[in-house]
């Protein structure tokens, strides 16, 4: 045991989910949680209800569940709310997206029709391709009045559900790609940009202050700038408030993340990595912006340059060509194909290639990630984390980092990362896998 333990406050009571944007993400994700409390199916996917974490040497054999080592909020005491611009109700939501069967939506109706979504911020510059009645928005005011409408809005969840604490998941479309700009720098320059509508501040902004501001841990499912910007970290260390992003990791960069950093563990070279998509959700539609697109791009092409390190090692990874491809398909709806071919060479230089062909369920694969990352930002919320929360990177595209840091894209440092800092949290000693029962270093 190490002194470092932390305090940390319990986690009794109900926790309220919010997230803006209630589309086949954060449907699939509450569906399934009632369907997992009901016990009609399991949480799989989902590291803080299936993971162990191991505890001092291997020979004590000491390897709890995580939700039994750490006080983590209970599923049957979570809440749920969001925003959308569209007026269905969860339950038609979750319809139209057409990820889980009717079947089970059936059984859990009553349950998702009860959550409406509450009339959303929105800027269709940000996002352009939604089809339909886009109506459910807030109409009038400033972007710092439609911020107040927003903290308005989480006081009445929280009223009406009764829940002792909060968090925010921002499950909405990706919005259009924006750069840091002066406005984002500091906070005051911020709420003069609220005041005077800059339309440098997309709706996530918007979204992400009003939840910090509040003290609300803010975790971002997708792209977009959002928090990453100076001004929202001077708001976190003036509210406490701890926040992750960006881009939930899933499919294929889930994918890249798992075998890159195999690759270079056995100085295996790389000439080209090809990656090509087919999917036809709404998703993929708004990505067929080339404004949205460039956003998710950017987010897509980062890791591999980290984990590979071509800098360091330039025979293996030097100017390796990176292509990444999103076409939008209908057909396929949230049943996603991606392609990878990876050309790749090994001793004396011989090519050889790789091919993965990853048939995949988008949500099914992001509805665990929101789990979890709603849970631990409550843990870091309780624990007094504010700020960046590095050790949740295990969860994303893109990790946000401290300023003058590099972000860690191997998922298996980032699995080591999350996995100390729960032992850290605890006062257990970090496990460095260096130490063996033959020799106890
Ligand atoms: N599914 C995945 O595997 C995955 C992985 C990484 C990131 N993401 C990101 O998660 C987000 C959600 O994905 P999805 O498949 O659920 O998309 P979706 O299109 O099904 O749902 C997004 C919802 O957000 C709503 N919306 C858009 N702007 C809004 C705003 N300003 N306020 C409130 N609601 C708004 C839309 O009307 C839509 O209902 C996307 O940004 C996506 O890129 C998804």
């Amino acid at each position: 045991m190490t002194d470092g333990k932390r305090d940390i406050a319990s986690a009794s009571g109900k926790l309220g989910i919010l997230m803006p944007g209630l589309g086949a993400v954060s449907t699939t994700f509450i569906a399934g949680v009632e369907a997992i409390r009901r016990g009609m199916a399991k949480p799989i996917g989902s590291l803080t209800q299936m993971g162990t974490i191991r505890l001092g040497k291997r020979t004590e054999d000491r390897s709890p569940a995580i939700k039994e080592f750490i006080d983590l909020a209970d599923l049957n005491g979570l809440r749920f709310g969001g925003w959308d611009v569209f007026h269905d109700n969860c339950f038609q939501a979750a319809l139209n997206c057409e990820v889980l069967q009717r079947d089970l939506l059936d059984e859990v109706r009553p349950f998702l029709e009860r959550i409406q979504p509450m009339p959303a911020v929105f800027d269709p510059r940000y996002v352009k391709k939604l089809r339909g009645d886009t109506s459910n928005v807030k109409e009038t005011g400033t972007l710092m009045e439609k911020a107040e409408a927003l903290m308005r809005d989480i006081d009445a969840f929280q009223e009406r559900e009764k829940v002792d604490r909060l968090v925010m998941v921002w499950c909405a479309s990706t919005e259009a790609f924006l750069e840091s700009k002066p406005v984002h720098q500091d906070l005051a320059a911020f709420e003069k940009g609220l005041k005077e509508n800059d339309p440098d501040i997309p709706p996530s902004m918007v979204y992400a202050y009003a939840a910090v501001k509040k003290g609300v841990p803010f975790a971002n499912g997708a792209p977009n700038l959002t928090i990453d910007v100076p001004a929202m970290l001077e708001l976190c260390d003036q509210t406490g408030a701890p926040i992750s992003g960006k881009d939930f990791k899933t499919g294929q960069t889930l994918m890249k993340t798992i075998i890159a950093p195999g690759l270079k563990a056995r100085m295996i070279g790389l000439k080209g990595w090809f990656s090509t998509n087919i999917l036809g959700n709404r998703d993929g539609e708004v990505l067929d912006d080339p404004e949205s697109f460039k956003t998710k791009e950017t987010s897509k092409l980062g890791a591999l340059e980290y984990i590979l390190q071509p800098d360091k090692y330039p025979e293996l990874y030097k100017d390796f060509y990176h292509k990444v491809r999103i076409n939008y398909y209908p057909p396929r709806g949230d049943q996603k194909e991606g392609w990878d071919n990876l050309d790749i060479f090994g001793w004396l230089g011989y090519p050889m290639q790789i091919k993965i062909d990853f048939l995949c369920r988008d949500s099914i694969l992001a509805a665990p990630i929101v789990l979890d990352l709603a849970l631990f930002s409550d843990l870091a919320k309780r624990a007094n984390l504010k700020g960046i929360q590095e050790w949740l990177s295990f969860y994303y595209k893109s990790p946000i980092h401290g300023p003058g840091l590099y972000p860690e894209h191997d998922l298996f440092i980032q699995q080591m990362k999350l996995k100390n800092t729960l032992r850290h949290l605890k006062g257990e000693d970090l496990i460095t896998h260096l130490g063996s029962e033959y020799y106890d270093f």
